[in-house]
């Protein structure tokens, strides 16, 4: 029941790929558009809430045949299958893969988990659960990082007009001046603390929750931890030695990788945030998004065509890079949170069977907010040497109703894709002024930024990094390259010092000087 181990250069699709970029590489996308006029029919998708128009790519209708067969030749069907039904996808760990079971019901553990999510939030949002001081909990401090961190952050940030009134804070660098000024401004009579660690072994967060727990005995009580500290892990015997109640220890499941992990109990701050029923429709759209993935044709599946696209630009195009630009400040953490999801995922170069890949595998993902980004980074897109593929978002109306400023918003959105793909020629005029043009983008627009089209939003994205990560043949779920650096750092801490090269040793002299 493994993933399908298939090298996708040798298949005949890739090899029709390497012959159809020579053929079309240089053609402009508004030619495509001379190809018929049903392009527009084939290269968008109406799903929902979404409407997904892919049809300003440097993508004939033959490429993007190739490519689908490119999918049939992996056996995608079968691999999102595996996928969905729990297979041992995880290899290298040892695990299932089941984040998508957070967002849909029908499994005890994650039923009863929820259970526990929805108590915790409402009893908080209705002034039932209390401060050791019998005081209301105005502010809730997430002590996490990763995966245990970012997701929640994003999402409390970018539902921040759901708000039901309780403040959310985020600890997650080792730096003990942020720390400080976080708790500086807080009362610990009205504070929660939620350490989020999957494994409560991760150097920052412990030393985070240590330092909190001085300054909370310090300023209440050792006997009010029990009231103000909830841990979320799948380690429990530490949490109870921090002091923290076993009902207050909610458990992450081993099938639930951290970086996909805000769907169960790493989503308490943002149930809290945002209120339970809420927090529901969340789940609801990312099931709703899972559905769609699991039953939709490759050429009318979302993530599927995302993911096709950044295979074609990384490999044929040899592009790198790939950003996200979302027309809405509250999604200013969206681009971090993707960052960690599809780089830790798929920044791999052994594929699954064991062999060093002759190909690219995960690309860089990056991004900002439209329309600041305009004002930043648009110039190279538009006049560097770089083609950078990117994923424009946008939302059809504003939260608050201000629909003139949200038309001035759109319409830059609006301009920024067709200009990147128009260009503007000024023959015979300063040749500093031309735009070429022919830069690819995709269109996401999206009716309002609820919970429920950022649940499919987000599933959205975490169904395109499986569908690259399945072609490309890697495993997406484990992230051994990350602990290399967490072990050396612990060596450096305890002195030893032996392994380190010339130049880093050096480095220490001069930091400890
Ligand atoms: O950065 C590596 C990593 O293992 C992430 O995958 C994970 O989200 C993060 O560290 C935090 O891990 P934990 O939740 O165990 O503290």
């Amino acid at each position: 029941m493994a993933l399908s181990k298939i090298n996708p250069t040798i298949l005949s699709s890739w090899k029709k790929l390497i012959q159809q970029f020579d053929k079309e590489n240089n053609h402009h996308i508004s030619d495509f558009f001379k190809e018929g006029d049903n392009r527009l029919d084939e290269f968008t998708i109406n799903w929902n809430n979404f409407y997904v128009d892919f049809s300003k790519n440097r993508l004939s209708k033959n490429t993007f045949k190739l490519l689908t067969s490119l999918c049939k030749e992996t056996n995608l069907k079968d691999n999102i299958d595996k996928y969905f039904n729990g297979a041992i996808i995880n290899e290298t760990e040892g695990r299932s893969v089941l984040h998508t079971a957070l967002r849909s019901s029908g499994n005890d553990e994650v039923d009863k988990t929820l259970d526990k999510i929805i108590n915790i939030s409402d009893e908080l949002n209705n002034a039932k659960r209390l401060g050791y001081t019998g005081k209301k909990i105005t502010d809730v401090v997430n002590i996490g990082i990763g995966g245990s961190h970012l997701g929640p952050e994003m999402v409390t940030e970018a539902l921040s007009y759901y708000s039901k009134g309780v403040k959310p804070h985020f600890i997650s660098n080792i730096d003990s001046d942020f720390t400080s000024k976080i708790l500086k401004d807080l009362n610990p009579e009205t504070t929660l603390f939620i350490i989020v660690s999957k494994t409560f072994t991760t150097i920052e967060t412990l030393e985070n929750a240590n330092k909190i727990r001085v300054w909370f005995i310090e300023n209440a009580s050792e006997n009010a931890i029990k009231d103000h500290f909830i841990a979320i892990s799948n380690n429990t015997e530490v949490p109870k030695k921090f002091g923290i109640s076993p009902d207050n220890i909610l458990s992450i499941p081993d099938w639930v990788g951290g970086r996909f992990s805000l769907w169960g109990s790493v989503g308490l701050v943002i149930s809290i945030v945002i209120g339970s029923e809420n927090f529901k429709d969340f789940l609801k759209g990312a099931h709703e998004m899972d559905i769609h993935f699991k039953n939709s044709p490759f050429e009318k599946n979302i993530p599927v065509v995302l993911a096709l696209l950044s295979i074609w630009y990384n490999n044929f195009f040899k592009c790198e890079t790939e950003a996200v630009l979302p027309y809405s400040q509250f999604l200013t953490k969206l681009p971090d949170y993707l960052q960690q999801a599809s780089m830790e995922s798929n920044g791999k170069s052994i594929d699954r069977s064991g062999k060093k890949v002759n190909y690219q595998t995960g690309s860089i993902v990056w991004g900002s907010t439209g329309t600041n980004a305009q004002h930043a980074f648009f110039q190279l897109m538009h006049q560097g040497t770089k083609i950078i593929p990117s994923d424009f978002i946008a939302f059809k109306s504003s939260l608050y109703g201000d629909s003139d400023q949200h038309e001035i918003l759109n319409s830059n959105f609006l301009a920024q894709t067709n200009a990147l793909m128009m260009g503007k020629s000024t023959s015979g005029e300063d040749i500093h002024k031309n735009i070429d043009g022919n830069k690819p983008s995709n269109s996401i627009v999206i009716n309002k930024l609820d919970p429920f089209n950022l649940g499919s939003l987000i599933a959205m994205y975490e169904n395109k990094i499986f569908t690259i990560g399945s072609i490309l043949n890697v495993f997406s779920y484990d992230q051994w390259g990350v602990e290399l650096g967490k072990s050396i750092a612990k060596e450096i801490l305890l002195g030893n010092e032996d392994t380190l090269d010339k130049s880093t040793k050096k480095i220490r002299e001069q930091l400890n000087e």
